[in-house]
């Protein structure tokens, strides 16, 4: 299970920078304030996980970062008895050290968790607020500084994947997309250092050939890829050789899929 964990303090490093969608921020800080869970939907690359660390730095919040999986189980996420020189001792799992601690515990790609995971996340998603242990027999209950932020991706459901309307409804929604042309590209040109005018064709093409999701391709081409390729055009790639490994490859291992892609992007990139 990967878990990351970061405590950022106000005066600490600098905020990772973000660049809002819409009333996200507002909404983050109120919900914060309010002790309501949030979950965030978007497709791949779009800046959710980017957001959760920016909003966390910003209210100097530590941030607990699990990225769920298909193996992923509610002990997992709780603790587990573990044998130390031949004594069994109780080990909290990142939600418990996250509920004890307070702060933010982000739940990457909750779908994919397992379905027992629903069973722990319910008491602590409504006004109880409390996390049952279950193998100790302890309820720890969550402080006021505690907050639980998930987010999935909704185009890679599937029926037995989607999330349960009674676990959907224990959470504030905010939907992600792509950011409108202008603002896709500063962000790209800031990340990248490639300047603006060398990254719009790159977001034009983008924006081109996210039109073909469902069609041709599963997904579109994400914010993420478009600052690969111009880290690549940014340190003497030609364009077209940086487009073909982080705008094309990516997007599928068909080879007549390919070859139309690499032809739409021929037609916007010199
Ligand atoms: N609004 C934004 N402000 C600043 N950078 C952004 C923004 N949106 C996307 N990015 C850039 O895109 C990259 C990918 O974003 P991020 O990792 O947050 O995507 P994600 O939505 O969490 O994707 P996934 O569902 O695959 O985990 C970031 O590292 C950042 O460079
Ligand atoms: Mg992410």
């Amino acid at each position: 299970m990967a878990v990351l964990t970061t405590g950022m303090p106000r005066t600490g490093p600098a905020i990772p920078a973000y660049v809002p969608q819409g009333n996200e921020c507002r909404l983050f800080e109120t919900a914060w304030t309010r002790r309501l869970p949030l979950l965030l939907k978007g497709p791949t690359g779009c800046g959710k996980t980017r957001f959760v660390s920016h909003m966390a730095a910003r209210l100097g919040l530590p941030l607990v970062t699990v990225s769920c999986h298909d193996d992923l189980t509610a002990a997992d996420l709780t603790g587990r008895f573990l044998l130390k020189g031949g004594d069994t001792v109780w080990v909290d799992g990142p939600l418990a050290q996250s509920v004890r601690n307070g702060g933010i515990c982000y739940l990457d790609e909750i779908v994919e968790a397992r379905k027992d995971v629903a069973v722990v996340l319910h008491p602590l998603t409504d006004d109880r607020r409390i996390l049952p242990l279950e193998r100790t027999g302890e309820t720890l209950e969550a402080p006021s500084t505690f907050m639980l932020v998930a987010s999935y991706n909704p185009g890679y459901q599937n029926i037995l994947k989607a999330l349960k309307p009674s676990t959907k409804q224990r959470f504030v929604m905010i939907e992600f997309d792509f950011l409108p042309r202008g603002q896709e590209i500063a962000i790209v040109a800031a990340e990248s250092g490639l300047d603006e005018a060398r990254v719009a064709p790159l977001v034009d093409l983008a924006r081109k050939l996210r039109a073909l999701k469902g069609q041709d391709i599963e997904e579109g081409v994400s914010t993420r890829l478009l600052v690969y390729c111009a880290c690549l055009m940014g340190s003497g790639m030609p364009a077209r050789e940086a487009v073909l490994a982080a705008l094309i490859e990516p997007l599928t291992d068909e080879p007549d899929v390919k070859a139309a892609l690499t032809e739409i992007a021929s037609a916007v990139i010199a």
